[in-house]
């Protein structure tokens, strides 16, 4: 009693006439498959079954339960003289859940494809109680039915729902409401294609109310493999109707992929009997106190019979049976069947819904109808926990084999949140597993709960060493492991942390962790613990600025002279990214924007919109590797307004990226040479703006690290532009950090940069010093203002340096004549001599001659504030003014 036992009190039929409801009886397994792959992805579980077998009916491998998918619950099976009663051989064994009141089954499934989903309970008196249960079925966090077994002992009940995957796992669990053990038989799993239900959604599901082949001539529930995704067709008879029924092949017409039906449903149709005028369908909701749903309907007909030149068949519906309006009207084609189908939900706020098909006036042949699904359209939540939370949570459970009851989404449905953890904007903040006995080390998963601020692991059997990672938890307020076994020392992200009054630890009762410094040790009773963390994190926001501030210089001085490069274990904007994370971030390297200094730049997304390109070094060659590091190093511990922002970064084995923010504006090369479209020209405010920007990136990193970098490849094409114009400084493969900035004023290396842009002096000497970041500012200045390349062609072919060029024109006095005749005369003569003048400062040969990055910083303001008292700027953005005095009085911010 298939449907009917899956839609509890429900009523199906025509008005007047005795509802005909069918038990599946025989299952048709008439074809043999043709295709060898159509059950591809298709999971079939006979729950509490031991075996793996072939099911006769279908010819579909059914898998037990026990290994992987569920790791609660009792096996049971049936009863011999209650097997008859079952629908098919997996209503004879079931798994019950008698502990706990969430049990879940974990489906691995593709992450946004759409699947049907079926579970049965067959409940045939398996405990000798003659207690049928009734509890909830869910699934993920969402309900998806109650389960009504009272009363029908030996009736096996199906649900069915289809629903997109938003992950790549699904629960299905059932909730104990005090109402009996809940169990389940057994659970099956069919991909659908795209196309098909478009109203499955991410945010929406189709519980199935009823699927139907009407009039069949035999008895029988028709599935796989006639139907490719083993729905089931249950069959709808009515005395008021007579079966027609063709040989011939049916199609579906073109633009019906969205509900398919199989061709065998199809061959058969019902049709009023004696020449009648209608078919009256009555659907009945079970009576429950919900008043209002949302369905979706699809009556499926094809003419099946071949009608002659005096025959017709028209036929109008209506949604009730006074509705007497002559409603738009059908006509089936031959041998082609269509649907009849509203592209939205209809709202429903009765406990029935009627349709009609009654022909038209000039119609000789009555309406036929096919077949018919009804389903009831459900919101989905997006109140789940994050995914890789989950995963986390799982592997944790997995490698401690807890015996606790954490099944389903951690931090949803709210009443069901696991036991020992707690949830904020589901995502966990705190974890307790105190006095679990927990043994082995400190699992590697808790790393992936990002969100964690408080984690007990107190008063187990924990050994190994306290993990590096946990001071990657940068939310990490209090960790407990008292009373463990651990050993070593505490790591150095932890120590510092710990003094900087952003951890509290508590580590007493392990007899070999070593205790080198007393200043660590803040053990703090647990009763005050709650306002500690209260209190930690007010005085947390008063001093993160200045404490950041020094923690960023301390890393740079620590790092420098070790030799071998690693990654800062505590910086507070950048991420961590895996292989997988990038492919997914630039959508598996699809868009190249550009070809990097040791690798392909590409354009990608992160998860939160935010545009980012990803500089990828594919093959792993050494100086391409040590200019990822030196890059990486650099841009995870400098943070300044003026230098392109590090969104995070891969350093995985073969895999090494660096993710930066996407500067739309491109780079300062393209705009200059005009082969970025004529509306984004810059005026002659905005490259004096530029210039300056620039300026103090490079005065930044020359004295405002306490420590001195030197870029050493300034050009254009390495300055980039946001989407306001602001210049960022990007590509440091190359640059240097000196060892000790008091002794040392230059350092001797080989000699790299870009031709135009190089130093002539350290060309010369191979001794690199920070004036030779100057000079090629001093460069891109001249770029700015003429608007030509740093290396150009004379009238001659001859190729010349634009500081050479610039040098010829202005020893004649000729300003104009340099200037960048793109500007169309629109700037101040005085300032743009004036910047003449700043550039020259820039490039003597002589390294010593050159003004310091902070003098051209001072000289720029003073050149800008001219332009902005005089000039003309349509380009110029709306907020600069307000930057540029800001920048007047407090100088370099460090973010
Ligand atoms: C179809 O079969 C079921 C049981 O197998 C029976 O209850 C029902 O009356 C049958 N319907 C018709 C129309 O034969
Ligand atoms: C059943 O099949 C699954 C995979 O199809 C396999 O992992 C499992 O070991 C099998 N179980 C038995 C009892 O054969
Ligand atoms: C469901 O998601 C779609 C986009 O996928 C959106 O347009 C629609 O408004 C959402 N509906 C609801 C009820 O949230
Ligand atoms: C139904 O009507 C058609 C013509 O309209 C006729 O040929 C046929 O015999 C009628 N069938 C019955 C059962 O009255
Ligand atoms: C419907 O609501 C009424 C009162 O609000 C309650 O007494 C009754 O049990 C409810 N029925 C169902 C089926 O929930
Ligand atoms: C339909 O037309 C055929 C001839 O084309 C005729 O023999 C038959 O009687 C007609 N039937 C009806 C119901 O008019
Ligand atoms: C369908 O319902 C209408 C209106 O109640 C009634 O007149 C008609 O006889 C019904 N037809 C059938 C076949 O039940
Ligand atoms: C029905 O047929 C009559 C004549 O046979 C015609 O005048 C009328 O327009 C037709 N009605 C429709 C809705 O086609
Ligand atoms: C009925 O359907 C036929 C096609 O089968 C169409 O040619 C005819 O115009 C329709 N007549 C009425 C009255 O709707």
């Amino acid at each position: 009693m298939v449907r009917k036992a899956s839609m509890k009190e429900q009523k199906i039929g025509a008005s007047e006439v005795p509802i005909l409801l069918v038990s599946l009886g025989l299952l048709i397994f008439s074809l043999s498959v043709n295709g060898q792959n159509m059950d591809d992805g298709f999971i079939s579980i006979d729950c509490g079954q031991e075996k793996n077998y072939t099911d006769t009916a279908t010819g579909l491998r059914y898998v037990s339960d026990f290994d992987g998918f569920v790791d609660t619950g009792e096996t049971h099976k049936i009863p011999t003289d209650m097997e008859q009663y079952a629908t098919n051989q997996q209503g004879y064994h079931l798994r019950s859940f008698p502990n706990g009141i969430r049990n879940c089954y974990r489906l691995l499934v593709d992450e946004n494809k759409k699947y049907l989903i079926r579970a049965s309970f067959m409940y045939g008196n398996y405990d000798q109680r003659n207690n049928p249960p009734q509890f909830d079925l869910y699934l993920n966090v969402d309900l998806w039915s109650s389960v009504d077994l009272r009363g029908r002992s030996k009736t096996h009940v199906f649900l069915e729902i289809s629903v997109f995957a938003s992950r790549n796992w699904m629960f299905v669990c059932v909730v104990n409401t005090g109402l009996g053990t809940p169990f389940v038989s057994s659970l099956e799993l069919r991909p659908l294609k795209d196309d098909m239900y478009p109203l499955v959604t991410n945010n929406q599901s189709f519980v199935l109310f009823q699927r139907s082949n009407v009039q069949p001539i035999r008895n029988e529930t028709l599935r796989y493999p006639t139907d490719i995704y083993d729905r089931f067709w249950i069959p709808y008879y009515s005395k008021s109707l007579e079966t027609l029924s063709t040989e011939s092949k049916i199609v579906q017409c073109t633009a019906c992929l969205k509900y398919p039906a199989p061709m065998d449903v199809l061959k058969t149709c019902g049709a009023p009997i004696a020449n009648g005028s209608d078919i009256n369908i009555t659907f009945q909701w079970p009576l429950n106190n919900i008043t209002s749903r949302k369905i979706v309907y699809a009556f499926h007909y094809a003419e099946i019979q071949s009608l002659t030149t005096n025959q017709s068949r028209n036929f109008s519906f209506f949604k009730s049976f006074q509705d007497r309006s002559s409603g738009p009207f059908k006509f089936p084609k031959y041998l082609t069947a269509t649907y009849l189908h509203k592209p939205t939900p209809v709202q429903v706020s009765i406990d029935f819904f009627y349709m009609t098909f009654r022909k038209t006036k000039n119609s000789t042949l009555p309406p036929l109808l096919s077949a018919m699904e009804i389903y009831e359209v459900k919101q989905t939540s997006k109140l789940i926990s994050t995914g890789k939370e989950v995963e986390a949570m799982m592997e944790i459970k997995k490698s401690y084999k807890l015996e606790k009851n954490w099944q389903g989404d951690p931090c949803a449905p709210e009443n069901l949140i696991w036991k020992g953890i707690k949830c904020r904007k589901f995502s966990i903040v705190s974890l307790n597993m105190s006095s679990n006995g927990l043994s082995g080390k400190i699992a590697l998963s808790i790393r992936d709960l990002k969100q964690l601020e408080n984690l007990d692991l107190s008063n187990n059997k924990l050994n190994g060493k306290i993990p590096h990672f946990l001071s990657d938890l940068e939310s990490l307020k209090f960790l407990d492991v008292s009373r463990n076994n651990l050993n070593g020392d505490i790591p150095e992200g932890l120590k510092i942390k710990i003094e900087d009054g952003f951890l509290n630890i508590r580590f007493e009762g392990n007899p070999n962790l070593y205790k080198k410094s007393n200043k660590i040790v803040i053990i703090i009773p647990i009763v005050v613990i709650t306002l500690v963390i209260i209190a930690i994190t007010v005085i947390v926001v008063v001093i993160w600025k200045r404490k950041r501030k020094l923690y960023g210089r301390k890393r740079i001085i620590e790092s420098k002279g070790r030799g071998s490069f690693r990654l800062p274990s505590f910086s507070s904007n950048n991420k961590i990214l895996t292989y997988i994370d990038l492919i997914n971030i630039t959508n598996d390297f699809d868009k190249i924007i550009g070809q990097g200094g040791f690798g392909t730049v590409y354009h990608g997304t992160m998860n939160n919109g935010i545009q980012v390109a990803v500089k990828h070094l594919s093959v792993a060659s050494s100086q391409g590797s040590k200019e990822f590091q030196m890059e990486a190093h650099l841009l995870t511990t400098i943070h300044h307004k003026n230098i392109v922002p590090l969104v995070g970064y891969c350093n995985e084995k073969d895999h090494l990226a660096l993710v930066y923010e996407y500067m739309v504006g491109g780079n300062l090369k393209d705009h200059l040479s005009g082969s970025i479209s004529s509306l984004t020209k810059i005026c002659w405010r905005d490259r004096l703006r530029i210039a300056l920007e620039v300026a103090e990136g490079l005065d930044y990193l020359h004295r405002g690290c306490k420590t001195t970098i030197i870029h050493r490849d300034i050009k254009t094409s390495n300055i980039l532009l946001s989407e306001k114009l602001e210049a960022m400084i990007a590509d440091f493969g190359l640059c240097k950090i000196f060892e000790n900035n008091d002794a040392m004023t230059h350092m001797s290396t080989n000699v790299l940069g870009t031709p135009g842009y190089l130093d002539p002096e350290y060309r010369k000497t191979h001794k690199l010093k920070e004036k030779s970041d100057v000079y090629s500012f001093g460069i891109v200045l001249l770029e700015l203002i003429t608007g030509k390349p740093a290396v150009i062609k004379n009238a001659d072919e001859d190729y010349i340096l634009l500081a050479e060029w610039v040098d010829s024109i202005h020893a004649q006095g000729d300003i104009l004549a340099i200037v960048d005749p793109k500007l169309n005369g629109e700037y101040d003569i005085n300032s743009a001599g004036k910047a003449l003048e700043i550039a020259s400062a820039c490039t003597p040969s002589l390294s010593i001659q050159r003004s310091s990055m902070h003098d051209i910083v001072t000289l720029l303001k003073e050149c800008l504030e001219i332009e902005i008292t005089c000039g003309t700027c349509k380009y110029i953005s709306s907020d600069f003014m307000a930057n540029y005095e800001d920048e007047m009085i407090t100088g370099p911010t460090i973010r």
